[in-house]
């Protein structure tokens, strides 16, 4: 962690209300690793609209009795632009698939997998988590 240093930040009460409440849902010790989260998060959306090198997770349930499916699956990963670096499969019941692959690359190419994937027909839900250091924007 770098050096910490103090500002001070002017805020409608009412939105400093609504702030504490959620993150003291959250279970946040203070504002301050709160604020941080927030502005993290903030700085990997702008890494993901700049088109930077990002990382992400893409989830997928399907059911593996689609035929075809299990084969177009694994050859848009092996075609991929974006960088596959881990896939694991885990067989959830008799016919649903559950699968996390993680990726690097380049946002958008992370995101065209990512949406090639889900739209194929028996993928039941597809999710993108989209993540990165941050730290480029930094
Ligand atoms: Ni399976």
């Amino acid at each position: 962690m770098g050096k910490l240093v103090r500002f001070s930040v002017s805020i409608e009460k009412e939105l400093l209300v609504s702030f504490d409440r959620l993150i003291n849902e959250r279970g946040y010790q203070n504002r301050s690793e709160a604020i941080r989260d927030a502005i993290r998060r903030q700085l990997i959306h702008g890494e993901w609209e700049a088109g930077e090198e990002v990382a992400g997770v893409i989830t997928l349930l399907y059911d593996h009795h689609r035929p075809g499916l299990s084969e177009a699956l694994t050859g848009l990963q092996h075609h991929a632009p974006a960088q596959v670096i881990s896939t694991t499969h885990i067989h959830l019941d008799g016919s649903n698939c559950l699968e996390f692959i993680a990726v690097k690359g380049e946002a958008r190419e992370i995101e065209i997998l990512a949406d090639r994937l889900t739209s194929l027909k028996g993928v039941k839900h597809g999710e993108l988590t989209a993540t990165s250091t941050g730290e480029k924007l930094a």
